[in-house]
C-alpha cells in the first residue's frame, strides 16, 4: 500500500457557533495543538502525501495557522456551506490530480487515529471504490446510519431521512471515508441535494457508487476516533481522552507518573525512561526531558530541555529557553528563562535566573535575582563554573562572575567579578554594644508616657 498516493481532504469550513468564540472552531487546541493539526498529523501518519484544507469561516486566520501546522497544505475556500459533498468539491483542483486514494476527514474530529484511516485505505487497495469509517456510539441519535447488506455498504442515511426501522441501527457514520481517486470526482459530481436538509451529502456517493456496480464497504473505528467537537465541554472531553492516552503511553515507555490523572502533557512532550513525575505537573509545548530526571510536584514547565538526572521543583517554573544540563537542580519557587544551568549547578530556592548561564557546579543562594531587564532591553548574566552566589543577591546585567567567584549575601552586583574573587555589594555592618537595650528602654518609657497622657 505504501506506493499508493493519497490526498487528504480536510473539511473545516464550519462556523462552530456553539464554541461561542472569535476563533475558528478547528483552531481550538487539544494538548496545545489546534484540533485540525491533530487531524493533519493522523492523515500524514496514515500515508497522506497531499493535503487539501477546505476552509470558509475565518479563512485568513485559518490560512495563517495552517502555514505553521501544515505548511504543505493547499487551502480551498468553500464560499457557501451547502453540505459535505459540496465542501469536498471545493478541493476539486487537488482531487483531479490523480491520487490513488482520497481520504475525506473532518477538522473537528481530532482523536481520529491513523490506524482507522489506514484500514479504510487498505480496503481501496483491495479493490473497493469507497470505504466509509463507521463506529458504534452509545447513542446513535444525530448520526448517519450505515445500512449494510452481505458485507457491503448499501447506503448511509442521515438521521433526518431515516425510517423508524433504520433509526434502530447502531452502526453509524463517523463522517470520514476513503474514496478511490479515479472515481472520486465523478461520484461527487453526481450528488444532488434532494433530502430533508437540502444539502449536498457526501454520504450519497455510497448509493451512487453502488448503482454503478462498484464495491463499497464500511470499516469500524473506536468511538473516540469519531468524537466530533462542537462546544467547549466536548473540547475538554477530547482533551481528557487525549491526556489519558498520552499518560498511558508515557508510563508504558518507562516513565513513572505517581498520580497520572494530575499530569498534563503537551502534544510534543518528550520524556525519557526512569523519569519520575510527581503529582500536579504541567508540561507546555516544547519540553524535552532525558532519562532519570525527577520532576517534583506542582512544577510548570514549557520550552525547556532537561538533561539526565536533573531535579526540578517542587513548584519550579521553567520557561522557554531553560536548558538544564546533567544533574542540574532547580528547586522550589525558582523561575528559569532563556538560561543554561550547567552540569551539577544548583538553583535551589526562591530565585529568578533569566538570560543567563550558570556554570557547572555553581551554587546560587536563596533569593538570588538576575536583573536582566531595564524596561527596554534584556541583558545577559554569566556565572562561571563553581561560583558561589550568596543568598538574596541581585546580579544587575550585563554582568559576569568569574569561575570560582564568591558573592557575599545580600549583594547588589553591578560590576563584573574576576575568577576566584570575593565581592561584597552591600553596606558594611556596624555593631554598637549595649545600644539595643538602651533603645528598648527609651521606646518603652515613651510609650508609657503617651498612655498616661491619654488617661
Ligand atoms: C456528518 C455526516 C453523518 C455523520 C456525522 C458524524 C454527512 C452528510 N453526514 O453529519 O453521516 O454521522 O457527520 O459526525 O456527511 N462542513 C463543511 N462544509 C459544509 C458542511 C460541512 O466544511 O458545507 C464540515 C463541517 O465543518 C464539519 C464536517 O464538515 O467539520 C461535518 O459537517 P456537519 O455539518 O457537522 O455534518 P453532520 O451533520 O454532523
Ligand atoms: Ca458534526
Amino acid at each position: 500500500m505504501s506506493q499508493r498516493t493519497c490526498l487528504s481532504v480536510i473539511l473545516a469550513a464550519g462556523e462552530g457557533t456553539r464554541m461561542k468564540s472569535a476563533v475558528p472552531k478547528v483552531l481550538h487546541a487539544i494538548a496545545g495543538l489546534p484540533m485540525v493539526a491533530h487531524v493533519v498529523k493522523a492523515a500524514e501518519a496514515a500515508g497522506a502525501t497531499g493535503l487539501a484544507l477546505v476552509i470558509g469561516h475565518g479563512a485568513d486566520e485559518m490560512r495563517k495557522a495552517a502555514q505553521k501546522f501544515a505548511p504543505k497544505a493547499e487551502t480551498f475556500v468553500q464560499e457557501k456551506r451547502l453540505g459535505t459533498a459540496h465542501a469536498v468539491l471545493a478541493a476539486r483542483e487537488a482531487i483531479s490530480k490523480d491520487y490513488d486514494d482520497v481520504l475525506v476527514m473532518f477538522g473537528d474530529t481530532p482523536l481520529i487515529d491513523a490506524q482507522a484511516l489506514a484500514a479504510a485505505r487498505q480496503k481501496l487497495a483491495a479493490g473497493a471504490a469507497v470505504a466509509v469509517i463507521g463506529f458504534r456510539p452509545p447513542s446513535p441519535t444525530g448520526y448517519g446510519r450505515l445500512i449494510e447488506k452481505d458485507g457491503h455498504l448499501v447506503a448511509v442515511r442521515e438521521e433526518k431521512d431515516c425510517s423508524d426501522e433504520e433509526k434502530k441501527i447502531g452502526f453509524c457514520n463517523a463522517g470520514m471515508m476513503a474514496v478511490a481517486g479515479k472515481h472520486a470526482l465523478r461520484l461527487l459530481d453526481k450528488v444532488g441535494n434532494d433530502n430533508a436538509k437540502g444539502e449536498f451529502y457526501l454520504t450519497d456517493i455510497v448509493e451512487i457508487a453502488g448503482a454503478e456496480g462498484l464495491d463499497v464497504v464500511a470499516t469500524e473505528a473506536s468511538f473516540e476516533s469519531a468524537l466530533g467537537i462542537n462546544n467547549r465541554a466536548e473540547l475538554a472531553e477530547a482533551e481528557a481522552i487525549w491526556q489519558a492516552r498520552r499518560r498511558r503511553e508515557a508510563m508504558l515507555s518507562g516513565v513513572t507518573l505517581i498520580a497520572p490523572e494530575t499530569v498534563y502533557f503537551s502534544h510534543d512532550t518528550e520524556i525519557g525512561t526512569d523519569t519520575i513525575v510527581e503529582p500536579n505537573v504541567w508540561f507546555g509545548p516544547g519540553v524535552r526531558i532525558a532519562s532519570g530526571a525527577k520532576i517534583h510536584a506542582f512544577s510548570h514547565i514549557e520550552g525547556a530541555t532537561i538533561a539526565s538526572n536533573c531535579d526540578v521543583g517542587p513548584f519550579a517554573r521553567l520557561r522557554p529557553g531553560a536548558d538544564l544540563r546533567n544533574k542540574a537542580k532547580v528547586g522550589n519557587f525558582c523561575e528559569v528563562k532563556q538560561a543554561t544551568i550547567e552540569e551539577g549547578a544548583k538553583v535551589n530556592h526562591l530565585t529568578y535566573i533569566g538570560d543567563a548561564r550558570v556554570g557547572a557546579a555553581a551554587n546560587i543562594g536563596a533569593g538570588t535575582i538576575t536583573c536582566n531587564y531595564d524596561g527596554y532591553s534584556k541583558f545577559f548574566t554569566d556565572i562561571g563554573e563553581g561560583a558561589f552566589v550568596g543568598s538574596n543577591s541581585s546580579l544587575v546585567a550585563p554582568v559576569s562572575i568569574g569561575k570560582g567567584g564568591y558573592i557575599a549575601s545580600g549583594s547588589v552586583i553591578t560590576e563584573s567579578v574576576p575568577d576566584d574573587a570575593l565581592a561584597f555589594g552591600r553596606a558594611r555592618q556596624k555593631t554598637i554594644p549595649g545600644k539595643g537595650k538602651e533603645l528598648r528602654e527609651r521606646f518603652a518609657s515613651a510609650a508609657a508616657a503617651r498612655k498616661k497622657a491619654a488617661e
